[in-house]
């Protein structure tokens, strides 16, 4: 059962989603990260040098956005678990919002797992993007990496402490890993988790080329028919026929409308890709200035640069064709499911 404040933020988010308003945020904590990943350019300078979002920021942030109605917050970075005081951020967070976290699980232990869970975490997910060590541990440079993220997975599973927290295994899907997308989501079906999927973003990393077209469009949601445990919108993945930068992106992009980003200095911009045309900054402007400046640069841009996750799954979800096959996507993507025996 959830409690009365948590069915209100539910009815709260869900109004919000109705009337096309802001209801997520992407937010790096901090840009430090122990991985270096070909496909991530933040734990390198000048990112990297950034001081941490602090634990009182937090407290700032919180109270800024609460005019906003709750949130998602997806915490990121960087490796949020190198941040000292992630917990307590979470509780802070996770008073009028959604926290949810992806990470690469190299730092979880099963303790951890459930004082992040106790904290008010809502969603996890750990980052796979190969169904073998090698190929995982070479695109992270960690070897070791592809291990720990697989127990990290089960710690996480087996340490929820409400039916609704939800642990899920997320890939990114490059031009050298399609084969490897039904592997990835039997292994997650064969643990009891669910699995999703982002497309690989060029405008960072070391990553040149992104590969995406009707046949891998056909492939993903042929995956999905065979396998409930791959919860990705299938109206996400149905577009990923579009994707390809020859066929021109898929557009209108509706970050800086209903999504935004906030990176450790506290700078808000619409995506996680644009953080070089800041829309100001959550310490020092209002937030409805911040606002205002957000949806001026949604009306006034047409990117149609990616197709991440972040973007494409509310994009399915407010503003998809097939309503009743998104809506029951996002439901086994949410539905509480039973605590592990030992939790
Ligand atoms: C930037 S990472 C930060 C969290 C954590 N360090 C991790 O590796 O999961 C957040 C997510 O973005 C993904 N990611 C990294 N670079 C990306 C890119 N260029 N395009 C799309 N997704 C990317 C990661 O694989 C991960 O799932």
């Amino acid at each position: 059962m959830i409690s009365a404040h948590e069915f209100s933020k539910w009815t709260r988010l869900f109004y919000s989603g109705l009337r096309k308003r802001m209801i997520h945020l992407n937010l790096q904590l901090l840009n430090q990260c122990n991985f270096k990943c070909d496909i991530c350019d933040f734990w390198k300078p000048p990112f990297s040098k950034m001081p941490q979002m602090s634990l009182e920021q937090i407290r700032l942030v919180a109270e800024k956005l609460r005019p906003l109605g709750p949130q998602f917050i997806s915490i990121g970075g960087g490796e949020p678990l190198l941040h000292k005081e992630l917990l307590e951020i979470i509780r802070v967070l996770g008073k009028d919002n959604f926290p949810i976290m992806i990470c690469n699980g190299w730092y979880m232990t099963p303790e951890k797992a459930r004082m992040l869970f106790e904290a008010g975490l809502y969603e996890v997910s750990i980052s796979v993007d190969y169904a073998s060590a090698d190929k995982h541990d070479a695109q992270r440079n960690m070897p070791g990496a592809f291990d720990r993220a697989l127990k990290a997975l089960v710690m996480l599973k087996e340490n929820r402490v409400h039916r609704y927290q939800r642990v899920h295994m997320i890939s990114v899907v490059m031009e050298d890993n399609i084969d490897d997308i039904e592997p990835l989501v039997k292994m997650s079906k064969d643990m009891g988790i669910t699995h999703l999927l982002t497309f690989y973003s060029n405008s960072r990393g070391r990553k040149e080329i992104r590969i995406a077209s009707a046949e891998i469009a056909r492939r993903l949601l042929d995956i999905q028919r065979r396998y409930p445990e791959f919860v990705s919108l299938p109206g996400y993945l149905a577009r990923f026929a579009e994707a390809d930068e020859a066929g021109h992106g898929i557009g209108p992009c509706y970050a800086g409308k209903n999504l935004f980003n906030i990176d450790c200095q506290g700078n808000v911009a619409r995506c996680i890709d644009k953080l070089d045309d800041p829309a100001g900054n959550i310490f020092t402007d209002s937030i409805d200035q911040i606002v205002k400046v957000l949806n001026a640069q949604f009306r006034s841009q047409d990117c149609r640069q990616c197709w991440t996750s972040c973007r494409g799954s509310i994009e399915a979800l407010l503003y998809g064709k097939q309503k009743i096959a998104n809506l029951s996507a996002y439901y086994r993507m949410i539905k509480p499911v039973p605590l592990t025996k030992s939790a």
